[in-house]
């Protein structure tokens, strides 16, 4: 792949996945500036691209560490040598305690629990091993996915936390994903202020029963302008902002898209119609189809497993077979999964190749 350093985009074998290093480095630094003016910590979650190069960047400008979904995420990133890890899910299975204990000796490795039995667990693990294990109590703040579901069951957990040796209790987490994609503006910012109103009065809750909170993490790409400016927040965990998608564009986040998938022309079976040789194998279609990038009025109709139909707009002739084409995919962390390696371009030009680190680490 290294191979391709150097050469145009038209030289890629496809599909590919590629990212527009400009437009990546616009992302990753509004964000970053975000955070600085408004004085909160930034731990992207780098579920969305497992790319350790690019949370490295992400490092660079100023992000406190990052979040990860699953413990092979962790793993794989303290790998490539990030240090200061959020697992914002419960790791539960006692092999993977383990592991997670384990992980923890390399690593500033902290994890999301939301149940006593698991808190128990964890503690026993890394009592035998003489570790201890920095915990975030995740609060469901409306969602309906993990996470305690009141007060009074939060503030128990707190208690048996603290008391658990082999436990430190680090903070509380939320996750307002219910409320990301919300529009009108207005309406995302009410029901976001809500979710984030349960954390903060769970924060406050934990903190008059003498239970400290130094890290409430919460935050999506699509909240970050409204869960950022309350200040009990101390981390956002946003995720889709560096390379962005349509989804998160349908709705108006104004970051820039950086994120493409290449294909070629493979057939022109009419005069309207252009197959591409990426399907549903090489592209998300988990928000919907595609959109061409720079065919004005062109159409993707169908995303069969290995073929992208595209529609052409009455006229339009071009492109023709052999021609390279790029697609915008409707949701970035569901096709970076699907690739080994980005393709990272500044002006049509291959810069780098970046392996997708944790690519498939889901256990
Ligand atoms: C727990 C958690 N935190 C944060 C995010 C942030 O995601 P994004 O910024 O891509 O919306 C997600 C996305 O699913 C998530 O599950």
């Amino acid at each position: 792949m290294h191979y391709m350093v150097g050469k145009p985009l038209s030289d890629i074998e496809t599909p590919a996945l590629v990212l527009d290093a400009d437009l990546l480095e616009h992302n990753i630094e509004k964000m970053a500036a975000f955070a600085r003016n408004q004085g909160v910590n930034l731990r992207p979650h780098a579920k969305t691209h497992k790319c350790a190069m690019l949370a490295h960047l992400q490092i660079k400008a100023g992000a406190i560490g990052i979040t990860c979904a699953k413990l092979s995420e962790a793993e794989a990133m303290a790998h490539a040598g990030i240090r200061d890890i959020l697992i914002a899910n419960q790791v539960v299975a006692p092999e993977k305690i383990e592991r997670l204990v384990g992980l923890s000796r390399y690593s500033d490795v902290k994890v999301a629990v939301d149940n006593p039995d698991n808190a128990r667990t964890i503690s026993e693990a890394a009592q035998r091993r003489g570790q201890v294990i920095k915990v975030l109590i995740e609060r469901d703040i409306g969602m309906g996915r993990c996470g305690t579901r009141n007060l009074e069951e939060t503030l128990r957990l707190a208690d048996m936390i603290v008391k658990l040796p082999g436990l430190e209790m680090a903070g509380l987490m939320g996750y307002e994903g219910h409320t990301v994609f919300l529009t009108p503006f207005r309406e995302k910012e009410e029901q976001c202020l809500k979710a984030i109103g349960v954390l903060v009065e769970t924060k406050e809750a934990l903190n008059s029963a003498g239970f400290k909170t130094e890290i409430v993490s919460s935050g999506g790409t699509g909240t970050y302008n409204i869960t950022g400016l309350n200040k009990n927040i101390t981390e956002l965990q946003v995720g889709s902002y560096s390379t962005m998608d349509l989804k998160y564009r349908e709705v108006g986040l104004d970051f820039h898209l950086a994120l493409t998938v290449l294909g070629t022309v493979i057939s022109r079976p009419d005069r309207q119609t252009v197959i591409l040789d990426v399907g549903m194998k090489g592209i998300t279609r988990e928000f919907g189809l595609p959109v061409a990038k720079g065919l004005e009025g062109a159409t993707v109709r169908a995303l069969p497993e290995e073929h992208c139909i595209l529609e052409l707009s009455a006229g339009n002739t071009s492109p023709a077979v052999g021609d390279r084409v790029e697609l915008y995919p409707t949701h970035g962390c569901t096709t970076f999964n699907l690739y080994d390696n980005i393709h990272v371009c500044r002006g049509g030009i291959v810069e780098a190749v970046w392996p997708v680190t944790a690519r498939g680490a889901m256990h």
